[in-house]
């Protein structure tokens, strides 16, 4: 069995491939950071599995159409790779912006689409993809990471009832963590409002509950999730805010 990850050099996508060494046997890891791409790569091989190391930027397209060719036969896609930012939307970087929205939204979209055809085709795979519990609310003060997330979580439900009208066996599924201590943190500017998760139980819980649609690791999250389909798009954006312009405690 056969596992692409994307943002396999950290956090969330190296963990999951830790986790899914238990039941996968080859693995390839898509990342821009060699260094840390390779240290994982090393940890799978020592465990007797076959590594592929992809240094790629995931916002050359091109370069991710190129992937589905070279490894058409795979059986799990993880879509893993992105990152936020906080702040005013009239102060954050639209630089930054346009390229979280090439990660998280079309870096994602490409590779959904290349190995959704070969797995359709082939009747075949699962997609697994990582949005956030961002992806089911407004998110005032990272307004587009929220809504970058909104869009994954989106794409993913209409497939998932494209693939249930035409009875395919190729299964997707969303992760929808909250805070969780990675990378995330520093790369989006932020402090977590509360005790992020490590990312080792979020792959733990990933992995045993892989069949299901909505994968969200965390029973607060899961409440939060209830509260946000209960209430208003207003009354939620609202709570956010607040949360997110709390000062700080040193
Ligand atoms: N941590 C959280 O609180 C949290 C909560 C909900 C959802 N998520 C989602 O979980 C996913 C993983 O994030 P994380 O928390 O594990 O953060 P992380 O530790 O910063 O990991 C991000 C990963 O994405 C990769 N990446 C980012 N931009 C890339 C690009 N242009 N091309 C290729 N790889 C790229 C990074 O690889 P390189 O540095 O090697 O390029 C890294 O492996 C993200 O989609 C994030 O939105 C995180």
């Amino acid at each position: 069995m056969k596992t692409l990850i994307t943002g396999a050099s950290s956090g969330i996508g190296r963990d999951l491939a830790r986790v899914l060494a238990e039941k996968y046997d080859t693995f390839v890891l898509v990342g821009r950071n060699l260094e840390r791409l390779s240290g994982i790569g090393k940890e799978l091989e020592e465990m007797g599995k076959t590594v592929y190391l992809e240094v790629l930027d995931v916002t050359n397209f091109d370069g991710l159409k190129q992937l589905a060719i070279k490894y058409p036969d795979i059986d799990l896609l993880v879509n893993n790779a992105g990152f936020g930012d906080m702040g005013p939307f009239e102060e954050t970087s639209l630089d930054k912006e346009l390229s979280m929205i090439d990660t998280n939204i079309k870096a994602l979209h490409v590779l959904t689409k290349c190995y959704y055809q070969i797995m359709v085709k082939n009747n075949h795979g699962h997609i697994l993809n990582v949005a956030s519990i961002a992806g089911v609310m407004a998110g005032p003060l990272m307004a587009t990471y929220y809504a970058t997330k909104n869009y994954v979580v989106r794409l993913s439900e209409g497939l998932r009832e494209e693939l249930r009208r035409k009875k395919s066996k190729v299964k997707i599924s969303i992760l929808c963590p909250g805070p969780v201590k990675t990378g995330f943190e520093s790369s989006a500017n932020i402090t977590f409002d509360f005790k992020g998760i490590d990312s080792k139980v979020v792959a733990k819980y990933t992995v045993k509950h892989l069949n299901r649609f909505y994968i969200v690791p965390d029973f607060k999250i899961r409440v939060l999730r209830f509260l946000a389909k209960i209430f208003p798009t207003k009354t939620v954006a609202k709570a956010i805010y607040s949360v997110k312009n709390k000062p700080k405690k040193n």
